[in-house]
């Protein structure tokens, strides 16, 4: 027997997919998830779990506040989703410092913190002394940092698998089907796959790097590409460091564990997802230099994954005006887990017909042309 037809067809089981599944099917929509991996299996699993507005979103006012939105929505987020799942997520409001080894540096951050200063966001500069002080493990180059207690990590790869269960324990299904197309097919939509044909009045595009390749006739691909970002994981002494450190090269995630996920490459190869020597060697060598004591650290493993790149580093989310019923939720680039929480909840108004959240303006499909 043939299970029911879902109300919407999400592609796309990363962290934006998954999560958009549990809002979703958490307002009682029946929700089919279709991917060609398991959840979880493309960027998400490679990324380190940032949640840092104030230092990936530095030159965009949107992306800051978007950021900021969504960080404030995390830790309530959070909570549904591991009560829904059962599963623990870890995430720690751990702060960054991000570093400055020349005048330049200095004078950058200095702007940072009056950008900081001025949206209200406390943001503390440390000098050479007090850098130190708050992270003893720093090499001796570093003449200061900007910190932001604000800022966070979370463990993406349990945030993806624990909404996909919660979202499967709320009704969701996910099909491990790759999508070959989209397209009208009556009154709703119609996702083709490897094993056959799905229906639903209404589809979300959450297919990351892959998103481009899925558009229906009649609109534009959407401009998602793919930038490779590698990712180490080392095993340090617990407490070598306790605050996420970034540096313009590279940037270290602490765990109280003694983890420290150290990232990460950005790297325009197209579709080529694979860990390179010399990827993994530039890592090595920047967080050495940074802190130089991971030199002693265990070597845990090497990720990588797709970055979904869009050309104004700010995601798509909104209707499609070329396919009513496409709702595209894709290109979110470097802060795809900051950004989670608050897609997840746009996504879920948008598919019950509300389009009146400020947000969606800065995030329009329609500022790529005919989406
Ligand atoms: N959000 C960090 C990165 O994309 O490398």
């Amino acid at each position: 027997m043939s299970s029911p037809e879902a109300d919407v067809l999400v592609i796309g089981a990363g962290v934006i997919g998954c999560t958009i599944a549990f809002e979703l099917s958490s307002a009682g929509r029946r929700v089919r998830v279709l991917d060609g991996r398991s959840p979880g299996g493309g960027a998400s699993q490679a990324s380190a779990g940032v949640l840092a507005p104030y230092v990936e979103g530095h030159d965009s006012r949107p992306l800051r506040d978007l950021g900021r939105r969504s960080l404030a929505l995390y830790e309530s987020f959070l909570a549904r989703v591991v009560a829904a799942s059962g599963v623990e997520v870890a995430f720690r409001q751990a702060g960054t410092i991000e570093t400055a080894t020349s005048d330049a540096d200095v004078a950058r951050l200095a702007r940072s913190k009056a950008t900081a200063d001025a949206e209200g966001v406390a943001a503390g500069w440390l000098d050479a002394s007090a850098v130190r002080d708050a992270e003893p493990a720093l090499g001796s180059h570093v003449a200061g940092g900007l910190h932001i207690g604000l800022h966070a990590a979370v463990d993406v790869p349990a945030l993806t698998r624990a909404a996909a269960l919660a979202a499967a324990a709320q009704g969701a299904e996910f099909r491990l089907a790759p999508v070959h197309g989209i397209a009208a097919d009556g009154a709703g939509l119609a996702v083709t796959t490897a094993d056959g044909v799905e229906r639903a009045a209404c589809v979300v595009l959450a297919a990351g790097a892959w998103s481009a390749g899925l558009a229906p006739a009649g609109a534009e691909p959407v401009p998602v590409r793919p930038v490779r970002g590698q990712l180490l994981r080392l095993i340090a002494a617990p407490g070598t460091m306790h605050r996420i450190l970034w540096a313009p090269d590279v940037y270290l995630v602490p765990w109280a564990d003694g983890t420290v996920f150290v990232g990460a490459t950005s790297e325009d190869v197209g579709f080529e997802e694979r860990t390179t020597a010399a990827g993994v060697a530039g890592l090595l060598a920047r967080a050495t230099a940074l802190v130089p004591g991971l030199a002693a650290a265990t070597f845990g493993e090497a990720r990588v994954g797709l970055r979904p790149g869009s050309p104004d580093e700010l995601p798509f989310v909104g209707a499609s005006a070329a396919l009513p019923g496409l709702v595209y939720a894709c290109g979110h680039y470097r802060n795809g887990a900051l950004l989670a929480p608050l897609t997840a909840s746009l996504v879920a108004g948008l598919v019950a017909g509300t389009t009146d959240d400020p947000a969606l303006a800065a995030l329009a499909p329609s500022r790529a042309g005919r989406l």
